[in-house]
């Protein structure tokens, strides 16, 4: 039987979206000449009944394909919180649309709501993980990811000869939500001195005496610190809520004001939060594969009537996980006991006491 599949992106973008719409496209439409379109701005596009008719030579430039290095996503994408409150407006635009299986790229809220539509609906659904934060549970590999770590170990890269050049302390405020993930995997990479990350608690003290002796015993006058926007500021500060107000303001901006407290000012502090720059650019190499991977499987699923399942990447392979089960699971976090957190102590990083 001839399909009609749909696809869209939900949640915030991140370089690799449009890898897997590519892959998507050309697997259905070369492999199963079925027909695939595209719903524009994910629920929203369900709600206003719109879609994309999409085709391999559809973005053919001159014999170029863009998609394959295209940062986020042809398709736009929504990341708002009340779209169930839209239900039956989307399951009836859904019914309009009239697709035989559909694709979503999203991260765990998407994955969540999305997935009561579907039961509700009673839609033909397969998820593909995607998130810089890496936080979806099951899988070793979320589309957007390794960019990330790629473009915050760039930022290090630079700020590492400024930090050098004047004994400044460089404080880099990273993404990921409540997971440490980010931060951890791009400040072992890039060489930080200081990891703190929201799933292990440190102190001011302890970070003011590690800065204490990498310039005492080992004469380095600079440090770089990663710090994870999910972190707890008000752990030492609950009896004086007015910096844990001032701390709204970033993290980083507060690890700078207590570094530079703690030391008498002798310690001079600079901030940078990468912020959306995270999001951005070109995917990398291995965000191109993992994307053109789950793609091609996505298809593969829908072509054996295999739905509710989420892909994963697990020991080298895609592999399938029941959209439920992942939703119990997420959001997953560092684990404060595993590798890579004793690995980064036994560089000598501190990431906390
Ligand atoms: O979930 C991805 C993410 O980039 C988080 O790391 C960050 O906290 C959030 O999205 C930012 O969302 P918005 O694009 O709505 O500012």
């Amino acid at each position: 039987m001839k399909k009609r599949i749909g696809i869209l992106t939900s949640g915030g973008d991140c370089p690799g979206l449009n890898c897997v719409i590519r892959a998507v496209v050309s697997h259905a439409t070369r492999t199963y000449d079925w027909e695939v379109v595209g719903i524009p701005y994910a629920t929203q596009g369900l709600l206003e009944r719109k879609t994309v008719p999409l085709s391999i030579h559809g973005w053919d430039l001159r014999g170029i394909d863009p998609l394959l290095n295209m940062g986020g996503t042809i398709l736009g994408s929504i990341n708002k919180g009340d779209t169930l409150a839209h239900a039956d407006e989307i399951l009836a635009g859904y019914k309009a649309i009239a697709l035989n299986a559909l694709i979503i790229v999203g991260g765990d809220g998407s994955l969540n709501i999305i997935h009561q539509l579907a039961v509700l609906g009673n839609w033909n659904l397969i998820a593909i993980p995607k998130t810089i934060d890496h936080d979806i549970a099951f899988t070793e590999r979320s589309i957007g990811f390794d960019t990330a770590i790629n473009t915050i170990v760039d930022a290090i890269n630079r700020l590492i000869f400024t930090a050098a050049s004047h004994d400044r302390v460089m404080i880099i405020e990273v993404m990921g939500r409540s997971a440490g993930h980010l931060a951890l995997h791009s400040g072992i990479a890039g060489g930080a001195d200081v990891i703190l990350i929201p799933e292990v608690p440190y102190t001011i003290q302890g970070i003011c005496h590690h800065l204490t002796e990498l310039r005492d015993c080992w004469q380095k006058k600079f440090a770089i610190i990663v710090v994870a926007e999910g972190i707890s500021v008000c752990a030492e500060d609950a009896d004086n809520p007015s910096i844990c107000t001032t701390a709204k303001c970033g993290q980083g901006q507060y690890i700078a004001e207590k570094i530079a407290n703690c030391s008498n000012h002798l310690i001079d502090t600079r901030v940078s939060v990468l912020g959306h720059i995270q999001r951005g650019g070109i995917p990398s190499a291995l965000d191109r594969l993992t994307a053109t991977m789950f793609g091609k499987v996505a298809v593969d699923l829908i072509a054996q009537n295999q739905y509710d399942q989420m892909l994963a990447w697990q020991n080298g392979k895609v592999v399938t996980f029941p959209i439920q089960d992942v939703i119990d699971k997420n959001p997953s976090l560092v684990n404060p006991q595993g590798d890579l957190v004793q690995t980064a102590r036994s560089l000598g990083i501190y990431i906390g006491d």
